[in-house]
């Protein structure tokens, strides 16, 4: 199985391209099965989770293939609406195909995604949403059996601003009779993203990136040309990088907006974070300092998935740091692989992380528990002493494209090994 080798202590330089936004990908890809005919999408990142989207599509009809950055879906010949369970475990989004084959089909069946690394995931407001919308929707031995013979807009209040759920309300009103307005929406980045491409699409929507979203569709739906944004929490995921090994870098093509909820945090540690044209320079050199508090809370609040990455920084910063997560109940599992290299960090009633900063950090044979973690490792070491070695890196492949390859144009000491 794949590993890392990472032999910390240089600090980073250099320059690197941010790849597409994994979690604005995986839905846009999946709204390519709810509108007829060829839809190019751009600056899609080559990663195990968008392969994981690609072979759903294909598996129901539709004509795929990537060229360079771009992958091109015919959905022309789309047919099938049942998704087997092989396809749907191979990435926990996949519900997502849910709210898409309802509006193209009027029926889909789908295993129930089930949990994943960090918490129980569940899909109690997805299921509740549709059926507002007149979807019926049976489980049957694991099996989400869904019809929908008229699915009819309406107004939906989310219990929480659910970024999953909040998509599959959207690609659900591409096939719903009048106005579909959801309260309480998902804010993120992404979902402004799938917004926009729906429109391309035909779909008329408002509100997109706050809390009240309206979508109804005037006329017929097309397939569209769209260009994914960039990854946000990948460009965290570089900022943290150097406030771990210290250094000066440059990631080409962030969008600044984006990352105003971590770059204070940041900052705050002593990285002295610039952004002009498009570029982000991040710099820091010496120690971090540690950062009082991060409470992870649903965009515009600091975001979950760049939690692991900080603590990385924080666990070599100078001082305590208390980390909050707020938003999956089993987040903290790379804590004890990072306690391995020395870090010294005290979690309290499974949400709250108190991080003391040590001096340094050492190598130290550790494992990916998760994507966001397997990132948290990889920074740690990189402003470790010594060499670390990372296993089951095949976490970190579902949402970073070429890590390896990335890093070392950075300078960093990493090598993958099969
Ligand atoms: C999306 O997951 C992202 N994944 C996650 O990124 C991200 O961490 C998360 O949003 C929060 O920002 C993709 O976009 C593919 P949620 P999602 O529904 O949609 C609870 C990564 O590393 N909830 O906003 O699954 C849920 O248990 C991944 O790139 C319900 O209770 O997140 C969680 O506590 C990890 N019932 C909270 O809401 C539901 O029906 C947030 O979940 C749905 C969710």
């Amino acid at each position: 199985m794949a590993k890392l080798i990472i032999n910390g202590g240089r600090p980073l330089a250099g320059c690197v391209n941010l790849q597409g936004s994994k979690n604005s990908a995986l839905p846009i890809l999946a709204a390519c099965a709810s509108v007829n005919g060829i839809s190019v999408i751009h600056n899609c990142p080559d990663l195990t989770d968008v392969k994981a989207a690609t072979d759903i599509l294909s598996h129901i009809g539709c004509k795929v293939r990537r060229e360079g950055k771009a992958v091109i879906v015919d959905s022309t010949d789309a047919s099938n609406s049942v998704i087997p369970e092989s396809l749907m475990h191979e990435m926990r989004s996949s519900i997502i195909f849910l709210g898409a084959l309802l509006a193209r089909f009027g029926e889909c069946t789908v295993t129930a995604p089930g949990g994943c690394e960090i918490g129980l995931r569940p899909i109690d407001l997805h299921l509740s949403a549709l059926r507002s919308m007149g979807a019926q929707i049976t489980e049957e031995g694991g099996y989400l059996v869904c019809r929908a013979n008229k699915l009819s807009g309406c107004c939906i209040n989310l219990d929480f601003p659910s970024v999953g759920a909040t998509e599959n309300i959207m690609l659900a009103a591409l096939a719903a009779s009048g106005e579909t307005v959801i309260h309480n929406a998902a804010r993120e980045p992404e979902i402004e993203d799938l917004a926009h491409f729906i429109e391309k699409c035909g779909a008329k929507v408002s509100g997109a990136g706050q809390s009240v979203i309206r979508i109804s569709v005037p006329s017929k739906l097309s397939a569209a040309e769209h260009t994914v944004i960039p990854d946000r929490i990948v460009a965290s995921t570089y900022i943290a990088a150097v406030a771990s090994a210290s250094g000066k870098i440059t990631v080409k093509g962030a969008e600044y907006q984006h990352l105003a909820p971590v770059i204070p945090a940041f900052e705050a540690m002593g990285c002295a974070v610039a952004y002009k044209n498009g570029e982000l320079n991040a710099q820091l050199t010496g120690r971090p300092k540690r950062i009082k508090l991060i409470r992870t809370m649903p965009y515009p609040g600091f975001p979950t998935d760049s939690q692991a990455i900080i603590m990385a920084v924080a666990a070599k910063s100078r001082g305590t740091s208390v980390i909050t997560e707020k938003i999956f109940e089993n987040r903290f599992r790379h804590v004890p692989e990072l306690i391995k290299m020395g870090a010294d960090i005290r979690v309290e009633d499974g949400c709250v992380a108190v991080v003391e900063g040590v001096a340094s950090l050492h190598g130290a044979k550790v494992e990916s528990t998760d994507l966001r973690g397997g990132c948290a490792l990889a920074i740690a070491a990189m402003g470790a002493e010594g060499q670390t070695v990372i296993e089951k890196i095949y976490h970190i492949d579902r949402g970073c494209e070429a890590f390896e390859n990335r890093f070392a144009e950075l300078g960093a000491d990493i090598k993958r090994t099969e």
